[in-house]
C-alpha cells in the first residue's frame, strides 16, 4: 500500500472488535478484582459505575471525536490531532503523552503478556502437576528472578518476553488488517474461555471446602463483590481507585483510542461504536472479571484468604494450583483457557499501544508499516528489559505508576479542557453527532463541559495531595484547625521526592535491609530517567515534525 493511499478499518464489526480488544485487557482480569477487593468489595462498585458514566463514557466520546476529526485531515496520533484543534503551538506537546504512555505501558504490559504465553505452555506441559500451593508460588518467584529457572530453560522470562514482542511486531507490521484479524480471533475465544471458567467458578459453590478451610465458598466471593455498600460514597480513597480503574480498563487518556478512531471514515458513526465497545469492556470486566479469580479462590481458600492475599500474583501464583483440584485433564484445559484468555486480552491491547507511534512516524516522516512496527518493538524492548531484569527492584511498579496511572489523568484532563473549552463544546458535540446511529442524550453536553473536567480535577488534585493514611476526614479537620494538610507517602508530591523510601532507608537497622532499599532507590531513579528520556525524545521528534510542517507550508505558499 502506498503512503498516499488511505488506511482504514475493513468492517464495522472489525472496528468494534479491535476497539473492544484495545479496552479489554489484563486490567479486566488482573487489576479489577484486586481493586475491588482492596476497596471493600461492594463498596467499590457504585463509585466505579458512577465513574464509568460520568468520566468513562464522556472520555470515550471525546477521544473518538478527536480521533476521527484528526483523521480527516491526515493526523493519526495525538500531537497533531491536538495541534489541529487549536491555534496554540504548545498543545502538541501535551499530545506527546498519547505516544509516550503507549510505549511506556507496553514495556511492562508486554512483560505480563509474556508470562501468560509461558504459562499456557507450562499448563500443557504439565509443569504444575502435583506441585503444592507454595511450590506453584515459588515457580513464579523463580520465573521473575531471571537467573533462576524452574523449567531448566535459562533466562526463560527474557526469552518469552522477546518472543512476545516479536509476535506483536509481526502483527503490527501487517497494519490495521493484522490488528483487526487478531481481534476477530482473540475476542470470541476470550469470551468463550471466560464464560467456561466463570460457569466453573460459580458452580463450585461450597464443594471446594476442605478440612483446613471448612467454610470456603465461591458464593462468599461473589457476595462480597456484589453487595453494594453506600457508606463508601463519602470516601475519596475509593473514588480515586475507581476512577483509576475506569481509566486503565477503558484505555482512555492514553492516545490509543484517538489513533484507532483516526482510521474511521469521516461519515461513519462514532457515537454508537464508542458506547458499544465501552459496554463490551464493562461486561467483560464486571461480569467475567469478577466471576473467575475471586470466587474460585474463595471457593477453595476462603474469603479471608482472598482479602489478605488479593494481589495480581493470585492469577499466576494460585490459580494453577487450584486448577489441579479438577483432575489432570480439566486442569490442563483450565490452565490453557485461563492463561490463553489473559494472552488474548493482553495482545489485543498491546497491539493498540503500537499504533500511535506507527501513525505518527508515518504521518510526519513517511515511515512505512514495517519500519514503524520494528522500531516500536525495539523501543519497547529497550525500555522493557529493565523491567524484566530488575522486576523485583521496583522498575515495573515505577512504570505502572508514572505511565499507567499519572500520565492518563494528566492527559485526560488536558484533552477534556481542549475539547470542551477551547475547541468548544458546541463544535465538539456536532463532531460527535455527525453520522451518529443513536440519538445522543443532550445531558452529556453538560456533563462533558462541567462534570467530567471537575471530576478529573478532583482525581488529579487527590493524587497530588493524598492525605496521610488516606484519611480525608482527619486531613480536613486538620486544615480547618490550622494544623495543615499532612501528606501521605503515596501522594504524587511525596512520590517525586521518594519520601516513603527515604524514611525506610533512614530507619533501616540491619545492613542487608539497607542495601536492598538503597538498591531499590537506585532502580527507581533509573526507571524515572529512562521514562523522562523517552518523553523528551518524543518531544524532540514532535518539534522537528512541527518545523517540517512549517517549511512545507512555506514552500507551498
Ligand atoms: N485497557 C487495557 C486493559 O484493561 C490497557 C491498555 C492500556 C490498553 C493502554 C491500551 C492502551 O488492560
Amino acid at each position: 500500500m502506498s503512503l498516499t493511499q488511505k488506511e482504514a478499518w475493513g468492517t464495522r464489526v472489525g472496528l468494534i472488535l479491535a476497539m473492544a480488544g484495545n479496552a479489554v485487557g489484563l486490567g479486566n482480569f488482573l487489576r479489577f478484582p484486586v481493586q475491588a477487593v482492596n476497596n471493600g468489595g461492594g463498596a467499590f462498585i457504585i463509585p466505579y459505575l458512577v465513574c464509568f458514566l460520568l468520566m468513562g463514557i464522556p472520555l470515550l466520546w471525546i477521544e473518538w471525536s478527536m480521533g476521527r476529526y484528526g483523521g480527516r485531515t491526515g493526523n493519526h496520533s495525538t500531537p497533531f490531532i491536538l495541534d489541529n484543534m487549536t491555534k496554540r503551538a504548545f498543545w502538541k506537546y501535551f499530545g506527546v503523552f498519547g505516544i509516550f504512555t503507549n510505549i511506556a505501558v507496553a514495556a511492562y504490559y508486554c512483560y505480563i503478556e509474556s508470562w501468560t504465553m509461558s504459562y499456557v505452555w507450562h499448563s500443557i506441559a504439565g509443569t504444575f502437576n502435583g506441585l503444592s500451593q507454595s511450590e506453584v508460588a515459588q515457580f513464579f518467584k523463580d520465573y521473575v528472578d531471571i537467573g533462576k529457572s524452574h523449567s531448566g530453560l535459562p533466562y526463560e522470562a527474557v526469552i518469552f518476553y522477546v518472543l512476545c514482542l516479536a509476535l506483536n511486531t509481526f502483527i503490527l507490521s501487517r497494519g490495521l488488517r493484522g490488528v483487526e484479524r487478531a481481534a476477530q480471533i482473540g475476542m470470541p475465544l476470550l469470551i468463550l474461555f471466560g464464560v467456561f471458567l466463570a460457569v466453573r467458578g460459580l458452580s463450585l459453590g461450597t464443594s471446594g471446602a476442605s478440612a483446613e478451610v471448612p467454610n470456603a465458598s465461591a458464593w462468599d466471593g461473589l457476595n462480597f463483590l456484589w453487595t453494594p455498600q453506600f457508606d463508601s460514597l463519602s470516601n475519596p480513597k475509593v473514588w480515586l481507585a475507581a476512577a483509576g480503574q475506569i481509566f486503565f480498563t477503558l484505555s482512555v487518556g492514553m492516545g490509543t483510542i484517538h489513533c484507532y478512531a483516526a482510521y474511521v471514515r469521516s461519515k461513519d458513526d462514532i457515537a454508537l461504536n464508542a458506547v458499544t465497545s465501552g459496554f463490551t469492556n464493562e461486561f467483560v470486566e464486571v461480569v467475567l472479571g469478577s466471576m473467575i479469580v475471586i470466587p474460585i479462590a474463595a471457593g477453595y481458600l476462603g474469603l479471608d484468604w482472598v482479602k489478605e492475599n488479593a494481589g495480581f500474583g493470585m492469577a499466576f501464583q494460585t490459580m494453577p494450583y487450584l486448577f489441579e483440584k479438577w483432575g489432570p485433564f480439566l486442569s490442563a484445559m483450565a490452565g490453557v483457557m485461563w492463561f490463553g484468555l489473559l494472552f488474548f486480552a493482553g495482545i489485543t491491547s498491546s497491539l493498540a499501544m503500537g499504533t500511535p507511534w506507527m501513525g505518527f512516524m508515518r504521518d510526519e516522516f513517511g515511515w512505512g508499516r514495517r519500519k514503524g512496527a520494528v522500531t516500536f518493538g525495539l523501543l519497547v524492548l529497550a525500555l522493557g528489559l529493565p523491567t524484566v531484569f530488575f522486576y523485583q527492584h521496583g522498575v515495573f511498579d515505577e512504570y505502572d505508576y508514572w505511565a499507567g496511572t499519572v500520565s492518563l489523568v494528566v492527559f485526560a484532563l488536558a484533552e477534556t479542557i481542549l475539547f470542551a473549552w477551547i475547541f468548544g463544546i458546541h463544535k465538539g458535540w456536532d463532531e460527535l453527532k455527525r453520522g451518529s446511529d443513536i440519538k445522543l442524550p443532550g445531558v452529556y453536553k453538560f456533563i462533558i463541559k462541567y462534570i467530567t473536567p471537575a471530576l478529573l480535577t478532583f482525581v488529579f488534585l487527590g493524587s497530588l495531595f493524598t492525605p496521610l493514611g488516606n484519611d480525608w476526614q482527619a486531613a480536613m479537620a486538620g486544615l480547618f484547625s490550622g494544623a495543615g494538610w499532612p501528606l501521605d507517602d503515596s501522594s504524587l508530591v511525596q512520590m517525586v521526592a521518594n519520601s516513603g523510601l527515604n524514611k525506610q532507608i533512614a530507619a533501616a537497622t540491619d545492613q542487608a535491609q539497607l542495601a536492598k532499599l538503597q538498591d531499590r532507590r537506585f532502580y527507581i531513579n533509573l526507571a524515572r530517567v529512562l521514562l523522562t528520556l523517552t518523553f523528551l525524545g518524543l518531544c524532540a521528534l514532535v518539534y522537528v515534525a512541527g518545523l517540517k510542517r512549517l517549511k512545507g507550508n512555506n514552500t507551498k505558499a
